[in-house]
């Protein structure tokens, strides 16, 4: 058990980077105000664990959000970047590296034949969204209630009030006009997609496959069939948000385990092992507007770099069909184990293979007005419990667990016997 003295470094860290990082991080998530305590900071992580700056170990289940899916400092990726690194980090050039990536992915993400890469999702998914305007020549776009695609102008909108289909600013500074083009209809709601669509054709539909940014939130049967055919009938490009699902889900990410092909595919995490690369992909018609084969213009100082290139091959090259098999009996055995821990409590655990949600409600969320009801006091008080005893759960109900391939039977159990006292202790 961790008592209250024996964070103090942590403490003392959050203290000194109040004062120089607005309120004390570079990603709001980590301040860990979601679940009512103050972030650890981390110093090294090994393969399931990390280790905060007091010493103490935690099985880690952040994973750095996603991107770790072969868990932390793993040999094959850190021999591949020291040896890149060795001959130069950054050329703002072509490499062969980025060439060798692109071919993985195309072979193995459905509908993907060509990609520009980004350094982060937020780049990517806006890229796609310019791609889908410029090519259909509108400018309305759906995305869904609780799907994140990053901090882009206008992918920060929030619904508007009533049946009103145009879309708010979620956050101060973004422009009104900007969020107005965006329409956000609620997730699995076939009737409010249909309303979204007679009220104007967009550019395109964008939709996380399998979102797990409002927590696990899976689409109900027939759902992301009618994205597909929407798209169809009205001539929008369906974007496919696979920065989380992406290399995780499946070999190729929710397009394959869905059978749905979206027309631009978004993809990160993963795709850097650890390092920041993100890319959108796509057919070669649609990529090729990208300047500088088309007029679409994007850009990026350290797109493709080296050594993200390099983690994102070898990670790739570990992801086969055994690891696949591995990833989803981890899971399962996770996702039942925390579900046996809760006992008669009020709690469902939502799980795909890589991915799960421990929801603190007697049913799972099919949208994100059903998880907002989830009781979030408990969640926090469950994910406190969790860290007094060595396990690092994500700090928010709004968000997965990404179990990796470095965890073992080993980590579940740990995580389980700590999942008890926490719940225990719940009351
Ligand atoms: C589905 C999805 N899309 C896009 C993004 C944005 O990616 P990034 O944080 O690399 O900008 C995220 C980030 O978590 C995400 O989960």
């Amino acid at each position: 058990m961790v008592d209250s003295g024996t964070d103090a470094r942590s403490r003392a860290l959050y203290a000194r980077a109040l004062g120089v990082l607005p309120g004390g991080v570079n990603s709001p998530v980590r301040a860990m105000h979601a679940i009512g305590r103050d972030p650890l900071f981390i110093e090294r992580g090994a393969g399931a664990e990390i280790f905060d700056a007091d010493g103490l170990a935690y099985v880690d289940y952040v994973c750095s959000w996603g991107a770790l899916i072969a868990g932390h400092a793993q040999p094959d990726v850190l021999a591949a970047v020291a040896a890149i690194a060795a001959r130069g980090t950054s050329f703002g050039a072509p490499t062969e590296l980025e060439v060798e990536l692109a071919e993985e992915v195309a072979r193995r993400v459905p509908g993907v034949e060509m990609l520009r890469m980004t350094s982060s999702g937020t780049e990517a998914a806006m890229t796609a969204i310019r791609l889908a305007r410029a090519h259909t020549g509108r400018d309305r776009v759906i995305k869904f209630a609780g799907a994140y695609h990053g901090h882009s102008d206008g992918l920060l909108a929030a619904a508007g009030s009533g049946l009103a289909t145009q879309a708010i600013p979620a956050s101060p500074g973004v422009p009104a006009s900007i969020a107005a083009e965006t329409v956000v209809v609620a997730w699995n709601d076939p009737q409010a997609l249909a309303r979204a669509l007679a009220a104007q054709a967009p550019a395109a539909i964008i939709a996380e496959p399998y979102p797990a940014n409002m927590g696990l939130v899976p689409p109900a049967e027939g759902f992301l069939e009618l994205l597909r055919e929407s798209c169809d009938a009205c001539g929008a490009l369906l974007i496919l948000d696979e920065v989380i699902s992406g290399f995780r889900v499946a070999r190729g990410g929710g397009g394959e385990l869905s059978g749905v092909r979206g027309d631009l595919v978004v993809l990160g995490k993963v795709l850097g092992g650890g390092l920041p690369a993100a890319a959108v992909g796509g057919p070669r018609a649609l990529l090729e507007q990208l300047a500088p084969a088309g007029e679409v213009y994007q850009a990026g100082t350290l797109s493709g770099n080296p050594l993200a290139v390099a983690a994102g091959l070898v990670t790739l090259a570990l992801l086969d069909a055994a690891a696949y098999a591995k990833l989803e009996s981890t899971t399962r055995a996770l996702a039942e184990g925390l579900a046996s821990a809760a006992g008669g409590r009020a709690v469902s655990v939502q799980w795909l293979p890589g991915l799960l949600t421990v929801f603190f409600a007697s049913s799972a969320p099919h949208d994100l007005e059903r998880a907002k009801r989830c009781d979030l006091d408990a969640y926090a008080a469950f994910c406190r419990g969790l860290l007094a005893r060595g396990v690092y759960p994500p700090p928010s109900q709004f968000e997965a667990w990404f179990p990796s391939l470095a965890h073992g039977e080993a980590e579940i159990e740990r995580t389980l016997e700590a999942a008890r006292g926490a719940f225990e202790e719940l009351g």
